[in-house]
């Protein structure tokens, strides 16, 4: 069997929490025990409504935060026992596009500056070469080489996030970690990314971590989708079970609010009461008890593990 390009155990990431007249007040559990495992070539997506922990999740897999616990490999090597300049070599295989492209391109350098500066960084090729590599990226995200002596404010939303993806790709990394990468963009232009993506995973056999709280953005790009809330994987499975079989009853009020194209094949809608919990203060037991339509007593005492379902189905529900 192939190795995993990417395994993820036991992540925790727990910020410090707010400190008051009586002290600290605990901690943000913002990732609290995620496992998740990405084979080489394919889209794994993680779900969930925002502030579960996701963006936290993405970050600390590229080590843009140190994680609090857990293991991170990619390769089958722990990454997170690797020093800085290590660290910094490993980065040329682990990209990440963001989901303002925006705020994250510098708004004082060229295009052509901003896609040379990670070759510069990893000291790749000569100004010539680099030049080369800048020119055939920006026509390969569908752009041309006269836009690399504009700035960022002169292009559109979906340009931009072209070449925030050029960015990403510039240094041909094995994995992408793509963070909300069409959510601040129009419907019509979400499709284009999307599509651009995909053919750029095909074209550059890239894997791609794609976080998104839209199910309906991730039906169209994933193998496999993993559900989280409030800082844990509740269900993980490939795309057509999730969809077709949702188990968990998150999973199933999530989608039941996503438009489907026949309206005579649409679940009744699930209503999730209340707000996301603040994983500062997480429920006891399994966390969505308090919004579960079939909570029953043992959900508030016990924390459900993620069990196996079918195959590479899991969910983490006492009553499944
Ligand atoms: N630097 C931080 N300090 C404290 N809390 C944080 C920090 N970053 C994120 N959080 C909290 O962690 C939780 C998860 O955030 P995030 O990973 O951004 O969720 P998502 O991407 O799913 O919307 C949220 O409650 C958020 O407020
Ligand atoms: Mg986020």
């Amino acid at each position: 069997m192939t190795q995993p390009l990417l395994t993820v155990k036991s992540l925790k990431k727990h910020f410090p929490g707010k400190s008051g007249f009586w002290g600290n007040q605990g901690v943000v559990r913002a990732v609290d025990g995620v496992d998740l495992t990405v084979y080489p070539g394919e889209t794994v997506s993680i779900v969930g409504e925002s502030g579960c922990g996701k963006s936290t999740t993405g970050r600390c897999i590229l080590r843009l935060l140190e994680p609090t616990e857990g293991e991170i490999l990619f390769q089958g090597k722990d990454i997170l026992k690797l020093n800085e300049e290590q660290m910094r070599t490993m980065r040329r295989n682990m990209q990440i596009v963001f989901q303002d492209p925006f705020a994250s391109l510098n708004p004082r350098k060229t295009i052509g500056q901003i896609l040379a500066d990670p070759l510069i960084v990893h000291g790749i090729g000569t100004a010539a070469e680099r030049k080369k590599q800048v020119e055939e990226m920006i026509e390969i995200v569908g752009l041309t080489k006269q836009h690399l002596d504009r700035y960022p404010h002169e292009f559109s939303g979906g340009q931009r996030q072209r070449i925030g993806i050029a960015r990403a790709l510039i240094l041909k990394p094995k994995l992408v970690i793509a963070d909300e990468p069409v959510s601040a963009l129009d419907v019509s232009i979400q499709a284009q990314i999307l599509n651009l993506m995909q053919d750029l995973q095909k074209e550059f056999q890239l894997t791609y971590l794609f976080i998104s709280h839209d199910l309906s953005v991730v039906r169209h790009i994933s193998d496999r989708v993993a559900v989280m809330y409030l800082g844990k994987v509740v269900e993980v499975a490939d795309k057509k079970s999730l969809y077709e079989n949702p188990v968990h009853p998150y999973t199933r009020a999530l989608l039941s609010a996503v438009p489907v194209p026949d309206p005579e094949h649409k679940a009744e809608r699930i209503l999730l009461e209340g707000d996301l919990p603040s994983p500062a203060n997480p429920p006891t037991g399994c966390t969505f008890h308090p919004r579960c339509p079939v909570c029953v007593e043992m959900c508030k005492r016990e924390i459900p593990a993620l069990r196996k379902k079918a195959a590479g189905h899991f969910v983490s529900c006492h009553l499944e």
